[in-house]
């Protein structure tokens, strides 16, 4: 099948597309030129040199800051911080008076810096050159200051934040906790799990929304967060959804007239099975954070073959990996090993362009992991019945229920 992005003179809607896949962080450049303060929302900055300090930043011409930057010959950059996206939307918008009602202090060059930014920049513009639609400002860094805090995140058209699931340590360890020590539907003890793993209060909220995301704990008003009750049923109908799901983006990208999964496409499943595989090979199976997680990255790849980010959010608010990381604990090896086989069957046919075989595939597929969760389940609640589980975290963490 032809690979659009093969061919030189293609759709300027795929590559804003494709370049929309960078994520950055937003900005917010201003300067102030005869006394008159401009502001304009921006995310092409990029630092340039370490000696001497340089970054540049690419400006639209028909931008009211481009012909401002341009005669001031200085600028300013806000990085903004992750609750700042109302200040990306109105820096966005062109309107007169960007500034009034806001309260900002001034670089010593005179640019606006904005209250509560996570870093802040002032350049001189030692060169501007032309680029298509943009103009290019280099920019010698004049003045330049940070604190802590996490940045505004721009993706694919959307604002987001900028967090790590699996590498912040807070969240790694709570989920260690949850799944490994407590028990469905207990009641989550914010205090005593702060104190137990030595951070505040919030860095236990923050990590908690990840756990929610992922199906690990949830929320109820009367009680708080609690250990979500991972059932057989529960398992089955997530499987299930997700399996349609697959099957669905299978039929949008096969049944494109025209533009039918990419070459490149396809390589992302294939590189996400070897993932598995090298992880299987190595057989470092007790880390099932890290195992779910490329797992989850090769059916995501499936459905991303149908282009829709509506159907890959659906697909992740599943939160099966979650379930899988809970259940998977108590998997045993051998089901593993053929589930894997599984994914190479799916991405056979996938290669071979047999949607009809790929979709029998993944069918299969998720039968055989509907039963082997099952069976981990049954496996887990036989060993909790035997284990003497011990709270080494809490021991004021309510227990079944009780608030
Ligand atoms: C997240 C985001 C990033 C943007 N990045 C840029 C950019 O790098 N360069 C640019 O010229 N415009 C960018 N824009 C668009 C400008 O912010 C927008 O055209 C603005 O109205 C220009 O303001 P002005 O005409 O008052 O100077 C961006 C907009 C958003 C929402």
């Amino acid at each position: 099948m032809d690979d659009p992005l093969q061919h030189p003179e293609f759709d300027s809607s795929i590559f804003r597309d494709v370049v929309g896949r960078f994520a950055s962080g937003v900005s917010v450049i201003t300067t102030n030129d005869e006394g008159h303060d401009f502001g304009m929302t921006a995310s092409a900055m990029s630092s340039l040199s370490l000696d001497p300090p340089m970054i540049l930043i690419c400006v639209n011409r028909s931008a009211a800051s481009r012909q401002a930057i341009s005669h001031a010959r200085v600028f300013g950059v806000n990085i903004l911080h992750e609750d700042q996206a109302s200040l990306a939307v109105h820096f966005a918008t062109p309107k007169a008076d960007k500034f009034n009602a806001l309260s900002v202090s001034r670089g010593a060059m005179g640019c606006p810096r904005l209250e509560g930014v996570l870093a802040w920049l002032e350049c001189e513009v030692v060169e501007e050159v032309q680029g298509g639609t943009h103009s290019v400002y280099f920019g010698k860094v004049k003045e330049a200051a940070a604190r802590d805090g996490r940045p505004l995140a721009y993706f694919r058209g959307q604002f987001g934040q900028l967090y790590s699931r699996n590498t912040d340590p807070v969240a790694v360890s709570l989920r260690e906790h949850v799944l490994g020590t407590l028990s469905d539907d207990e009641v989550l003890n914010l205090e005593s799990l702060a104190h137990g793993l030595g951070v505040g209060v919030p860095d236990i909220q923050r990590s908690l929304s990840s756990l929610m995301a992922e199906g690990v704990v949830y929320h109820d008003v009367e009680h708080g967060y609690r250990v979500r009750h991972l059932t057989e049923q529960r398992i089955a109908r997530s499987v299930e959804a997700a399996c349609a799901i697959e099957m669905g983006a299978l039929d949008v990208a096969f049944g494109r007239t025209t533009d039918r999964p990419s070459a490149n496409e396809i390589e992302a499943v294939a590189m996400a099975v070897e993932e598995l595989e090298r992880m299987l090979v190595q057989g470092n199976m007790d880390d099932t954070t890290s195992y779910a997680r490329a797992n989850s990255h090769l059916h995501e790849a499936i459905v991303s073959l149908a282009r829709s980010p509506e159907l890959l959010d659906a697909y992740r608010r599943l939160a099966v990996p979650g379930m899988l990381v809970r259940a998977l604990g108590f998997a045993d090896g051998e089901s593993v090993r053929e589930r894997q086989d599984e994914h190479r069957r799916i991405l056979e046919c996938l290669r071979a362009g047999d949607p009809v075989g790929a979709r029998l595939a993944l069918f299969q597929h998720a039968h055989n992991s509907q039963a082997s969760r099952g069976n981990a389940l049954r496996n887990r609640s036989a060993g909790h019945d035997a284990a003497d589980v011990g709270a080494p975290l809490t021991q004021t963490s309510a227990t079944s229920g009780s608030s």
